[in-house]
């Protein structure tokens, strides 16, 4: 089919909307494709359907014509966008157009970086520490990740059961890859953080997704758990405290969990623990490593992003027997190597703040803690809204499906979780994450990585919008 291009320089604040969501108007644009005027100098030709050759205009004029297969591999082909990491930019994009955004959709704390970490990573630079580390991290560093994993966690590592890797979402890639064959399955509660499925499919496994309830605070039930598991299974990812629910595991569930466990001795679980200090008492973390049994056969994942405020820093880490983490290190050793020297040093400032993070982590928990109550409080009195109180993260998980099949004046059909993402983009401007990114399409992710008043104005102006719509069905 062949593409017309066109070099748009202004784009209207709905299309843009429609085009990032992936509206109805988006999908049916296959014969019409906007452009920025940054790429305008790209023309696209038609060839066959699934061959598209793209060339400069400067190469097209000449005789000469240099043409190139952008065919790419079944495997990335496989692979859907983060649609959290679309629809930021897209809020960002219309921000910069001059459209008063509210962006809710980021998974990143609006503090700064502790002042304290960041003079660490500012001392490394001058000090010269900047040339290559270790690749699976400096001693220094895993050393100080071992204390900590052993005070605060209760599992006992080594350093060289430790790999440091450009964030914790390079650790878990790293170990779907270390160790699913083609065929495995990977078994994944949802509603699940974006990447984990696609990580699975980049390896050649297959997600098994295993749908939670609201009602269970979006808890695994084991007894589901355990008439999923195959032959072929062999991880099972758990998050807790969840991203995107905020949901926490009691540690009696996690037992239950860990008894199914045992009995496969194929299956191994990747415990991501990123949001283990941002976590509301009287809920309490437990490391699934500490479990009776279960540190032979779990790959614990953590990072500084989260709790300390660092995601530019890239700076995440994996513990587990030697052998997997071995195997994690080798890919590393053949991909990107070591993390930055800079970050290696600001982390090991991190991890010397103190139990938890010390203060500087308590005050930022304690304003998350604030601006969810605020949340709870005010999207539970709305009409045809469902909460779970979320016990950690910053993120709410809102069903609002009792809204869908709604006609909107002057927008059409809200039919779900995209359609009201983009209803409240256009007439409440306010960005969020459809569901269907995490899993689950009854819901939509709101992250309060935003000031109080912000969430304020944020609140405001949903409920005006809802306002307009009455609920398709009472709940
Ligand atoms: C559940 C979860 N795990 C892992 C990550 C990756 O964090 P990073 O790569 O910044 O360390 C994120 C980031 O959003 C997350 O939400």
């Amino acid at each position: 089919m062949a593409l017309s291009l066109h070099n748009s320089t202004s784009i209207s604040r709905v299309g843009f909307a429609s085009q990032f969501l992936g509206s109805k108007s988006a999908s049916n644009a296959s014969l019409s494709v906007s452009f920025p005027p940054s790429l305008a100098h790209l023309s696209f030709k038609s060839v066959e359907p699934s061959r598209i050759i793209a060339m400069s205009k400067a190469e097209s004029s000449s005789s000469d014509q240099v043409k190139v297969d952008i065919t790419l591999s079944p495997r990335v082909n496989s692979v859907k966008p983060s649609k959290t990491v679309a629809i930021t930019d897209h809020a960002t994009a219309l921000a910069q157009a001059g459209v008063p955004v509210i962006r809710l959709a980021a998974g990143e704390p609006d503090f700064d970086t502790p002042t304290i970490i960041a003079e660490a990573g500012i001392n490394a630079i001058r000090e010269g520490y900047t040339r290559y580390t270790p690749n699976a991290g400096t001693m220094e560093l895993r050393t100080a990740i071992c204390h900590k994993l052993k005070e605060e966690n209760g599992i006992s590592y080594t350093p060289d059961q430790i790999v440091v890797s450009n964030g914790a979402k390079q650790s878990i890639l790293q170990a779907v890859l270390a160790v699913c064959s083609p065929g495995d399955e990977v078994i994944i509660p949802a509603p699940y953080w974006v990447s984990y499925p696609e990580m699975a499919r980049l390896a050649d496994a297959t997600p098994v997704i295993l749908p939670t309830l609201i009602s269970d605070n979006f808890l695994l039930d084991p007894e589901l758990l355990e008439s999923k598991i195959t032959e072929k299974s062999r991880l099972l990812i758990l998050c807790s405290p969840s991203n995107p629910t905020g949901s926490v595991y009691p540690k009696k569930l996690l037992e239950k969990i860990a008894e199914i466990v045992a009995k496969h001795p194929r299956l191994l679980v990747l415990s991501d623990e990123i949001y283990e200090h941002i976590i509301y008492t009287p809920a309490t973390h437990t490391s699934f490593a500490s479990l009776p049994g279960m540190w032979d056969r779990t790959l614990t994942v953590n990072g500084f992003s989260k709790a300390f405020a660092m995601t530019g820093w890239r700076l995440g880490y994996i513990a587990g027997p030697k052998h997997f983490i071995a195997a994690c290190n080798k890919i590393q050793s053949q991909s990107t190597s070591g993390s930055s020297s800079i970050a290696q040093k600001a982390g090991v400032a991190a991890l010397g703040l103190g139990y938890a993070g010390g203060e500087a982590i308590s005050t930022m928990v304690k304003a998350f803690r604030e601006r969810r109550d605020f949340l709870v409080k005010s999207f539970g009195e709305l009409e045809g809204v469902k909460i779970s109180e979320p016990q950690g993260a910053f993120y709410l998980f809102i069903d609002f499906s009792s809204y869908y099949g709604v006609e909107a004046e002057g927008f059409g059909k809200i039919e779900n979780s995209e359609s009201l993402c983009r209803y409240f983009l256009d007439n409440a401007q306010v960005a969020l994450v459809p569901g269907d990114a995490f899993g689950d399409d009854s819901c939509i992710r709101i992250s309060y990585a935003a000031s109080l008043t912000t969430l304020q104005a944020a609140f405001e102006r949903i409920k005006k919008a809802l306002i307009s719509l009455r609920p398709a069905v009472t709940v």
